[in-house]
Formats: structure tokens, C-alpha cells, sequence
């Protein structure tokens, strides 16, 4: 789904609210982005990542930024949003805190005056495809390097940990995702970044060869229609 369809559809279900203090609970460019053309009362921005901050700053110059992690019960303690904003963080999760994702949206609530917005993508469809092949080269990089993976969750998941988290669902969407020359040289520049970190330099150049005959072939066949990506509006429950 196209960055901006989703935006529009989380503005579409908030309509006339006023967005008041708004949090946005794993930041990054683009929703960082989308949330400073908003007519907010405040804008929060929290991130475990250190390097995103310069850009973040140009992006948003008044948005306050905190750079901490969720696991921290001292993270914004008391504090309260009237919308929060759950952007491709799910999945992140476990590359950051492992087996939190299952209690991020619980740990959320108490900040969640009335509305969160939440955004994900289906788990990779296992299809033997070029763009599965791609996404199993990257992880298999970002695991030979000592890192940790991304992992999706389908949206009924992540509905049933709404609801047992003391929210309502008020509507969710899910839509095909067209992927062409962004998604394939994203993936495969995550996965050649990895290359430094490998034990083995010999594995490491031959890496390298096998991913940019992918990148090759996957930008020669062009866009394609694989995966999905979803979208969830909530309400806290009183
Ligand atoms: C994939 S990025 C989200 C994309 C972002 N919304 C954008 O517009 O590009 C995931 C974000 O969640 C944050 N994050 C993931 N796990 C976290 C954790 N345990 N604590 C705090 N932030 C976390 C990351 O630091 C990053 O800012």
C-alpha cells in the first residue's frame, strides 16, 4: 500500500477530530513526515535508533523527540496523547527487544487517550517467488552478520492483541502491495550493508555476486504484486 494511501485512510476515519497531542510511537521519515503537515497541538516522536534523529529534526523541527526504548517503564511515564501512531513498528520490534511485540500494544494503552492508528505489513507470502527469494537473502544477511530480523504479524493477530489490550477496533483495511524497483533495491541494500559484518570474507564476496545477479534479474522483470500491507484504527476502551 502506498505510503500515502494509508495516511489519507487514517485521516479519512478521524475526519473532524482535532488530532490534540499526538504520539508517534515508533518514528521514522515518513510518518514523522505525514504527521508535521497535520494540524497537531503537540507532536512525539519516539525512536530507539540514535541515527535517525538528524533527519527527523529537518523533517520536523517542532516535534519533540525521545530517543528510548519501550521496554523502559520510565519511557514518557504518566504521559498522555489523544492519537498515537503505530507505523510499521510491530514488526520492528523484535529486532529491537525481542518477544515484546506481544506486549507493546498493552504497553501502549495508558498513553492512549482516545484513538491509536496502527500500520503493518502481512508476513512475506512464503512463495518460492524472486521477491521471497529476496527477502530470505536479506534475512539470511542480517543473520550471518549477528543481527536480528524483522518478523510480520497478520492483521487478525494484531487485532485480537488490540482488543485484549483494552481497545476497540473501529475499522481496518487490507490492500496488494505493488512492488517494483524501491522495494527490490531497498532489500537488497539491507542485505549487502550486512556484508562487512560477516565472519567469513570468502562467503561475504560470493554474497555479494548472488545479490546483485537478484537485483539484476528482479529489476529487469519490473513491478509486481505480492504481499500486503493493513491498517487499524482503534479507540481506547474507558
Ligand atoms: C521500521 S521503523 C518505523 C517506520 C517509521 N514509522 C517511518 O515512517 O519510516 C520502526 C521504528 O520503531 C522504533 N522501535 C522499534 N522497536 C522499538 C522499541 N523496542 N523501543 C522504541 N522504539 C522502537 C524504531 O527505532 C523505529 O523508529
Amino acid at each position: 500500500m502506498a505510503t500515502d494511501a494509508l495516511f489519507s485512510w487514517f485521516e479519512k476515519v478521524q475526519g473532524t477530530i482535532p488530532w490534540g497531542d499526538v504520539l508517534d510511537a515508533g518514528t521514522g521519515d515518513h510518518s514523522l513526515g505525514w504527521l508535521h503537515t497535520l494540524s497537531t497541538r503537540s507532536l512525539t516522536g519516539v525512536t530507539v535508533e540514535a541515527w535517525r534523529e538528524n533527519s527527523l529534526r529537518r523533517i520536523a523541527p517542532e516535534a519533540r523527540l525521545v530517543q528510548g526504548q519501550w521496554t523502559d517503564p520510565a519511557l514518557l511515564w504518566g504521559q498522555q496523547f489523544d492519537v498515537v501512531v503505530v507505523d510499521y513498528v510491530i514488526g520492528a520490534i523484535d529486532g529491537h527487544a525481542p518477544y515484546f511485540q506481544y506486549e507493546f500494544l498493552r504497553r501502549l494503552r495508558p498513553h492512549v487517550r482516545a484513538r491509536l492508528y496502527l500500520a503493518g505489513m502481512t508476513p512475506p507470502p512464503r512463495d518460492g517467488g524472486l521477491l521471497d527469494e529476496i527477502c530470505r537473502l536479506r534475512d539470511a544477511c542480517i543473520l550471518l552478520a549477528g543481527h536480528r530480523c524483522y518478523r510480520e504479524y497478520p492483521r487478525e493477530l494484531v487485532i485480537s492483541w488490540l482488543e485484549a489490550a483494552d481497545f476497540s477496533v473501529l475499522d481496518s483495511s487490507e490492500h496488494p502491495n505493488v512492488l517494483g524497483a524501491r522495494f527490490v533495491n531497498g532489500q537488497l541494500d539491507v542485505a549487502k550493508r550486512k556484508l562487512p559484518l560477516f565472519k567469513d570474507p570468502v562467503l561475504a564476496a560470493s554474497m555479494a555476486t548472488h545479490i546483485e545477479a537478484l537485483r539484476a534479474t528482479a529489476l529487469a522483470r519490473g513491478p509486481q504484486t505480492w504481499g500486503s500491507d493493513y491498517v487499524i484504527a482503534a479507540t481506547a476502551r474507558d
